[in-house]
């Protein structure tokens, strides 16, 4: 499997730090400090989840230089979608891409990591040879925007890659870890509202929605710290690839502090730590994909590049890949 295309899209309202102050007792320098995040994006009146994913994947299969009808898999890695059914069908409407099977999957910030694993069984295993997988969010919409302690992290955006099936010699995904702890799920969630009403005597149903997201900080930072250093030493390992050998290291853009934290660790010099936090913050399962469209339109990230990427956050779950960067072929 390869990746031979890459594109994101993100929304036309920002939201800077200073303006966030004017909503929560919060300010530009204790943001700044202790998260990296300067401003983040913000899905408006006009723009929707569906079609900012729908615009990632146009440009991921543009620089792969597919037609529509070729790609065969649709994977959307989200926990907001536009429709609880699922969004990836009407993604693949809009993208003309009828020959595409195409369903959501949800793991939370790790479900560009899970999503990319999942549509390569299928690439390797010869039943499919193109698939697009787009990671994907508006937590702006469950945020709770008057909680400082969560609500200065998280922005919207969309980032997609196109995956083309390879030879097992050219195979771009040199070495995956996944993992998940329901034990620690509630350090942040999103859960449904108990909210009971009574539908015949004797019975009642339960009314559908969500309360705001619910974070413990401080519990998920540590989780973060102590695993993402962990997993991806058990993938360099295993693939006996060193840290001095990578070109990237890419990890699920949280908080910059533990972008530096896992970078130290393995000595990874600030120049291979890819980084655009400052610029939309947490965008949950968009911030891998987005990011590497980024770094790749840029010219930063080229042909043959080697990345180690970390995605880690709700379940609890995280997962690591270790990936070459192919390109259009
Ligand atoms: O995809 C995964 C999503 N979640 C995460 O990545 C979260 C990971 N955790 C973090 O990034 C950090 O824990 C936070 C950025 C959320 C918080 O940073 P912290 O250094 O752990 O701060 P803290 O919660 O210990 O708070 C320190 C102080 C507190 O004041 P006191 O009690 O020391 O007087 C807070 O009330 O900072 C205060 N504080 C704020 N002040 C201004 C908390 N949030 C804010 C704020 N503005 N937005």
């Amino acid at each position: 499997m390869a990746l031979v295309g890459s594109g994101s899209a993100t929304p036309n309202q920002s939201l800077n730090n200073d303006q966030l102050g004017q909503r929560v007792d919060t300010n530009d320098d204790w943001i700044r400090t202790r998260t990296g995040i300067r401003s983040r994006r913000v899905i408006g009146p006009n723009e929707t989840l569906t079609g900012l994913s729908h615009s990632a994947g146009l440009s991921a299969m543009s620089m792969a230089g597919w037609e529509p009808e070729s790609v065969e898999l649709i994977l959307l890695a989200t926990s907001t979608p536009d429709d609880l059914f699922g969004s990836a069908p009407q993604i693949q409407a809009k993208l003309g891409a009828f020959n595409a099977a195409s369903f959501d999957l949800t793991a939370a910030c790790s479900g560009f990591l899970f999503a990319l694993v999942t549509a390569a069984q299928f690439l390797r295993n010869g039943s499919m040879k193109r698939a697009l997988v787009i990671g994907a969010d508006q937590l702006t919409r469950w945020v709770d925007w008057d909680d400082r302690r969560s609500c200065v992290l998280f922005g919207d955006g969309a980032g997609a890659v196109a995956l083309e099936a390879t030879s097992s010699e050219k195979d771009g995904l040199l070495g995956f870890k996944l993992k998940s702890d329901g034990s620690r799920g509630d350090c942040l969630n999103l859960p449904q509202v108990q909210d009971y009403l009574p539908l015949v005597p004797g019975t009642s149903h339960q009314r559908g929605g969500f309360s705001p997201i619910q974070m413990n900080g401080k519990e998920v930072y540590k989780f973060a710290v102590r695993e993402v250093p962990e997993i991806l030493e058990e993938l360099l390992q295993v693939n006996e690839i060193l840290p001095e050998n990578l070109d990237w290291l890419l990890l699920h853009q949280a908080n910059q502090r533990i972008l530096d934290a896992v970078a130290d660790r393995f000595a990874i010099p600030q120049h291979k730590v890819l980084s655009n936090l400052a610029m939309y913050g947490n965008t949950s399962a968009a911030t891998i994909p987005l990011m590497l469209a980024e770094a790749v339109n840029d010219g930063r990230v080229k042909s043959g590049d080697l990345i180690a990427s970390s995605g880690f956050g709700a379940g609890l779950s995280w997962g690591a890949a270790l990936m070459r960067w192919q390109g259009p072929i």
